[in-house]
This record gives C-alpha cells, structure tokens and sequence, in this order.
C-alpha cells in the first residue's frame, strides 16, 4: 500500500483572526503567525490548516469570501502569506489552505454580476428558483444558521439559495464553466506552494434544491473526481472534505485511494453524541461514554485498511473539549492529556486546534451582546420568537457555541494574554492568567509537553500510524483499546470519568511504558484502581493465546 506524508504527520488548525495580532487592530494577522511559527515547530507539527484568509466582508468569519485570489486586508497581504507559506516549509511544516467552495459571499463578483438580472452569464453560477404559487419560498429547504434557506431578490424577483447566512449564496456546482473557474483557482494556490486544501462543507456540492437534497448528492463524487483530475490529483497534497453526513462507507467513497478523491474526511459522528437525536446541535444531553466507544470503535475498524481516519476533537465551530466532555476544573490539565493521549493513539492523522495544547477552556457569556458568532446570534433570535426564555438559549450557546473555540489564543499572562496590545474583537479568556503558553513551557509536566510528545511517538513508532485497532471490554466509563502492528501490541487505558474505576487485565505484561498522565506504577495491570482521568500507554507483551 502506497503511504503519504500525511498520514504520519499532525496537523495544527490556526484560526488567524484569533491567533496572534502584531498591528495592534485587535485581529489576528498572517506576521503574527509567522512570528509563531517558531512555537509551532517546537510543538512538532508538520502542517498548518489555516482557516480561511481570502478577502472577505466577515459575515461568517472569511467562510464567505468576496475574492479567492485576494488576502483579507485586515490579516496582511499576499507577500505575508508567500512569506508564511516559505518561512513555515523552512521549518517542515505545510501550509493547508481551507477552501469554501460551496458557496461565497454575496460581495463576491460573480454574485454581484449573478444578481444584475436573469441574462447575466454568471447568473447560473449560483441557484436561483422562482416563487412558490403562493408567492412564497420555494420550498422547505432551512439554512443551518436558521430561518429559510431561500432569500428572495428584489431585482429579478427570484429566490437564490443560501444554505448558510443570506449573505453566503450557494454556488451553482451543475455549471461547468463554474467548476472550471473554481479549478483554476485552486491551481493558483497549488502553484503558490502549498500543502493542501481543507474543503468546507464539501458534501453539499453535489445538492439538488429541488428535490430537497442538499448533502450527499447524486453528482458530488463525480465532482470531485473532475476536481481531482483538474487540479491536486497528481501533486502530493493533503486534501481533507469537511462532510457533516458521512458514514464509514460514504467516507470510503471520498478517501479510497483508487477512487482519486480526498486523502480523508472529517466526519462528525461523534460530535454529535451529546445532542438530542434528531433535533439540532442546540438540543443538550449528556454524553454516554459507552457510544463514544462504539462509534470510534466502528470509524477504527471499518475505516481500517480503506480510505484514512481524522481525529479530532476540536475545531473553530466546537466548544473546547475539556469543557465539553473533560473536566476544566479540579482535572483540567489532567483530564486534557487523557483526551489528547485517547486520541492521538487511534489510527489516523490527528488534528489539533489552537489552544487545545495548553488546555484553553469555554468562555462563560452573561448576555447575547458578548456574543459574535452569526450562527449562535440567529438561534438566539429565533428561540427568542418562539418563546425559549434567554436564560436557556444561553445555556446551550455557553456550551455549544462557536465563540468558545474563537476566543484569542492565550499567550502570556499580560494584558489581553498577549494576543493584542489593542483592544481584542472577541473578549479574551478571563482565566488567560493561569492558561498560557508561556506558563506551559515552562512546566515540564504542562499538557503542552504531552501533546509535543504525542507528536514525536507519532514519527517514531508506525505502531500509532498502521497498527490495527481492538477495543477491549471494560467498565462503562474506561477507554480501553489495543493497537497491534508487527509482533508488537500497546495497550491504551483512559479513565473517562472523575471518578476512580478499576480494571482487571492479569494476562498483560507490561515491557515499557510510552506515555502516561499520573505517576502510578504499571508493573502489574491486575486488579488496577484508575485515579479519575488516568491515561497510559503501555507496550506489553502478548502470549500467543492472547
Ligand atoms: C463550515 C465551517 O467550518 C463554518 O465555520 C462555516 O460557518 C460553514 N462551514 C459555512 O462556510
């Protein structure tokens, strides 16, 4: 089996906006990046996704973009990001650019050209339908950031689809000439130097509004066949579809190598495991830790020798997972490392989200004006019209919200944890004080240095990046699996939960530890009292009755 740089490489998520400001606008731009590139290379990581920087008015934080082939004034310009694309290669780490190509901002020029009247050339770049009989929508089809997915347009007095904001129109993927200028761009960015492309909702291309299908349809592994072939199927590229839908057997149809689509997808079924069935991202309920071990146990497996894993557990549009689903009080740094140790020892290529390596937690709002995201702002808006009280929409924004991720990245312990000496466009962290990274390098034992050690067993062991996948039988709230590759078996134990738990593995015997978040003793795996959140990896051997 042909092997790629990328699956044996980590991957750091770099939300700029909230990374580093070195104007003092209170913005994150591409030099406060550079600056940092030093940090990241410390930390080990050989690629940088790189949320979103084309020119863009912000409705959706640059995920509507009003110029592909032009940098967003408020991060820098093109010769900052040349120089962050050569400055971060001269330290072995690629630049992945994040694509939205399923829609753009309506400020984009073929929009504006689209909406001039139904004779433009670039109005079948986008979807327009006509009125209902009734005058109204089209049809039932809502955008994820609530209300109707359709906006109606004045001038030619049609509809044009958004699936996201009014102000993100969906693109027209039906239309070749639309594709080939798409394609056209990405060589653009292939022939700046990078390393690859995060495709945003890149399951939603193939929709056909008509029929109500807007993810999965029938056209989109035929696009990205053509995409392939057009422009990053012959460079040795990372090339990641966000894909909210997918199962093991839709993300094989994208990441099978023969089928020439996408080295992997990020798929979310686990994210969704604290949310009510059936009802939105908003609708709480408790995590049940035995799903989450059947659900990572399935995407280990079936995803086994076909198509490749990402892992992660955070990203711009999730609350920060040691509030979510670790414990951000008395555990924070250790129930930190149990997460990262958990996850970092799956098959697959790990990503990591600013701030996640030095444990930064959700941030608490009091009132909707703390609150900037558009899609937790809109909620709000329509829970608040149908009679929710704020009190409980609230809730689910300080536990679900986007912001909580957004929150600038906590460098030091100076004012606005040294993201800006200006004033900030998102409030920083009030716990920046203790939650830094200058505090995290100077503490041997910080979550920091688990996460760079993660990074280094990663590139020293294939064990962690082909070995196969076994979950053991344990008590509900210990994670428990085994990975196995050429006569050698590691044996991964997390403690899911602030409590203590006992395991019982007699027949183990340990050789070496790898890495663990405590200082208990693993001679013995028999009759083992877990401290809350302990986490280890052991090599042991195995008898051939094993
Ligand atoms: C997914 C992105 O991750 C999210 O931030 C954005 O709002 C939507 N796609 C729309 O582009």
């Amino acid at each position: 089996m042909q092997q790629y740089w990328w699956q044996s490489t980590v991957v750091y998520q770099v939300y700029p906006r909230s990374f580093n400001d070195t104007n003092r606008d209170g913005i994150g731009d591409l030099p406060g990046i550079i600056e940092k590139l030093d940090y990241l290379q410390e930390l080990g990581i050989g690629a940088i996704w790189l949320s979103p920087v084309y020119q863009s008015p912000n409705e959706d934080n640059g995920y509507d973009i009003s110029d592909y082939q032009a940098v967003m004034a408020e991060f820098g310009d093109m010769a900052d990001l040349e120089r962050l694309i050569a400055e971060a290669k001269q330290r072995g780490i690629r630049i992945i650019m994040d694509l939205v190509v399923n829609h753009t901002s309506d400020e984009h020029g073929w929009f504006v050209e689209a909406r001039q009247s139904k004779a433009n050339p670039y109005r079948d770049y986008y979807v327009w339908a006509d009125p209902a009989a009734d005058g109204g929508v089209p049809n039932q089809l809502q955008s994820t950031f609530s209300g109707s997915a359709w906006q109606y347009d004045d001038t030619s007095q049609q509809y044009y689809l958004h699936l996201f904001s009014q102000k993100q129109p969906d693109l027209n993927w039906q239309n070749p000439q639309m594709r080939q200028a798409i394609y056209d761009m990405m060589n653009f960015w292939i022939d700046k130097g990078i390393g690859g492309f995060r495709l945003d909702v890149i399951d939603l291309i193939g929709k056909q509004p008509a029929q109500g299908i807007t993810g999965n349809g029938p056209e989109l592994h035929h696009y990205l066949q053509e995409m392939n072939q057009a422009t990053f199927g012959n460079r040795d590229l990372l090339t990641v579809g966000e894909t909210w839908g997918a199962t093991p057997a839709i993300a094989k149809l994208y990441s099978a190598p023969e089928r020439h689509e996408l080295s992997m997808v990020f798929q979310f079924e686990h994210v969704g495991l604290d949310e009510q069935p059936g009802k939105s991202k908003w609708d709480l309920q408790a995590l049940r830790i035995s799903e989450l071990k059947r659900v990572f146990a399935k995407w280990q497996t079936e995803l086994g020798d076909q198509g490749w894993n990402s892992l992660f557990w955070n990203n711009h549009d999730l609350p920060r997972i040691i509030s979510r689903w670790g414990n951000d009080g008395q555990y924070r740094v250790k129930s930190g490392k149990m997460l990262a140790i958990l996850l970092h020892m799956l098959k697959g290529t790990p990503y990591i989200y600013q701030g996640e390596e030095i444990g930064m937690t959700n941030r608490v709002v009091h009132d909707i004006s703390e609150v900037a995201d558009v899609e937790s702002r809109r909620m709000y808006a329509e829970r608040l019209a149908n009679g929710y009280s704020p009190a409980d929409i609230l809730h689910s924004i300080n536990v679900k919200g986007r912001d909580n991720a957004r929150t600038p990245m906590q460098w030091d312990a100076t004012e606005q944890a040294g993201f800006t000496t200006g004033q900030p466009w998102l409030a920083v962290n009030p716990n920046y004080a203790t939650i830094n990274v200058a505090a995290a390098l100077v503490d041997p034992d910080s979550l920091f240095y688990t996460y760079q050690k993660l990074i280094r067993l990663r590139q020293n062991n294939p064990i962690m990046v082909w070995g196969s996948f076994e979950l053991l039988a344990t008590a509900e709230s210990v994670f428990a699996y085994k990975r196995r590759y050429q006569n050698e078996t590691w044996l991964v134990v997390n403690n899911f939960s602030n409590e203590p738990q006992q395991i019982d593995l007699p027949a183990e015997k340990v050789e070496t530890v790898i890495i663990q978040n405590d200082e208990t003793e693993l001679t013995s795996l028999a009759n083992l009292q877990l401290t809350p959140w302990q986490s280890f990896v052991v090599k042991v051997a195995e008898s051939d009755d094993n």
